[in-house]
């Protein structure tokens, strides 16, 4: 996989970037990987089980996090951008123990599931970010440190970044961010949404595979997932054992074994990365009401194994959590499972989101 091997030898000189071409789309888009430091100076839960991730805790209950990130991307641009896409990115955030690889799965047999390329052929940029604990950004030792807070800080922080600097050489910087999140990185975008309203800095939010989440179902740990130094002694031996990851990501895939290839299965679970304990035991905080005021849209997976939703249902009872939104809209992507990008139903749900992107972006 020559594309990770020249990831890392980029974090190795530090400042850097690759170009990458993907198969499918040679003519079309450049993409490069890049190093963005962020300063965060938040207050997050001393208890990272706390189940709203501090959005309703006192002061005595929070702690100072104050600390320095290195944020890995990857940035995808078409060769020739149309006039009407020039100021507007998409930031993508994945889902938990997966990496920013899952926009973009980095072999030519799976071009098809690359949703940046496939946004590169419509004319559309994206930056896809490994998580801070994640990949190739830092790991924080203590596992505690990422906790929705910090990681919806440094979302923040990068879009602000992407709106005022340029973050490569001859890319201007942006003027509509619009952030996409898959699972618990819908969640992240969620939980800015909720505490920061209506200065959240992005200007419209697709937010596939993330139903609200009660949070008294989260009170034990899926017993699918382990410490990750126990599931993988070698690589991940020497982490902080809240530091988790799963072995078994059959759930994220429609039930119907002919809904997708059983390799994108084992490339999956090869390229599994980890989460922290505290990214699992939040994820019920997208209960709380955001007032948020930019356009909004789910995208739900009517094969969905691991959200189980009544989707019709949906609408209703999640549409009163985003009362100041522009709009909101849930979509069911038809066919489609949880990793709604790695199944033989992906281009449908890449349409949904291409669509949205061009429905928030208009003037
Ligand atoms: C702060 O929150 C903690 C835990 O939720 C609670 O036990 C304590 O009484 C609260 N303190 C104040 C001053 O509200
Ligand atoms: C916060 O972190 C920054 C940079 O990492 C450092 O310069 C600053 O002194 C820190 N502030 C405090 C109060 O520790
Ligand atoms: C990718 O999609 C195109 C158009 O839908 C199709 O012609 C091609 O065979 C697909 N390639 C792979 C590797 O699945
Ligand atoms: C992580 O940080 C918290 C808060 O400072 C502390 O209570 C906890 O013991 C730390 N855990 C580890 C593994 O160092
Ligand atoms: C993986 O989990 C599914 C349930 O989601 C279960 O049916 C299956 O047997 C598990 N596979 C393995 C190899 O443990």
């Amino acid at each position: 996989m020559p594309f990770v091997l020249g990831a890392q030898l980029c974090v190795l000189i530090v400042f850097c970037y690759l170009t990458n071409i993907y198969g499918a789309s040679a003519a079309s888009c450049r993409c490069s990987s890049l190093i963005v430091p962020v300063h965060v100076d938040i207050l997050i839960p001393k208890d990272p089980a706390d189940p709203f991730g501090g959005l309703k805790s006192n002061a005595s209950s929070l702690r100072r996090l104050n600390a320095t990130y290195d944020v890995f991307g990857v940035f995808c641009q078409p060769n020739t951008v149309p006039p009407k896409n020039a100021d507007a990115i998409q930031l993508l955030f994945h889902g938990f123990t997966y990496t920013q690889q899952y926009w973009s799965p980095p072999t030519e047999e799976f071009r098809n599931y690359s949703y940046t390329a496939f946004a590169c052929d419509r004319g559309m940029s994206t930056l896809a970010i490994d998580w801070v604990g994640v990949g190739l950004s830092s790991r924080p030792a203590n596992a505690s440190d990422v906790q929705y807070a910090t990681s919806s800080a440094v979302a923040s922080q990068l879009a602000h970044r992407l709106k005022t600097t340029s973050i490569l050489p001859e890319v201007r910087p942006f003027k509509k961010i619009i952030g996409i999140g898959h699972s618990a990185g819908s969640v992240l975008l969620n939980f800015g949404a909720i505490f920061e309203g209506a200065r959240f800095p992005f200007d419209g939010l697709i937010l596939t595979a993330g139903l609200i989440v009660q949070p008294t179902t989260m009170s034990g740990i899926p017993s699918m997932f382990t410490s990750a130094r126990d599931d993988t002694p070698l690589r991940w031996g020497t982490l902080d054992p809240n530091y988790i990851t799963t072995s078994n990501r059959s759930i994220f895939y429609p039930a119907n074994p002919t809904s997708f290839s059983p390799r994108m299965l084992i490339f999956d679970t090869l390229t599994r990365d980890v989460g922290s304990l505290a990214s699992l035991l939040q994820l019920g905080s997208n209960s709380l009401t955001a007032h948020y005021t930019g356009p909004v849209a789910k995208v739900v997976g009517s094969e969905d194994q691991a959200l189980c939703a009544d989707v019709v249902a949906l609408n209703a009872v999640e549409s009163v959590l985003w009362p100041e939104a522009k709009s909101f809209e849930v979509v069911v992507a038809q066919g489609s499972g949880h990793d709604m990008n790695l199944d033989f139903f992906a281009a449908g749900a890449f349409n949904i989101f291409v669509d949205f992107m061009e429905q928030f972006t208009a003037v």
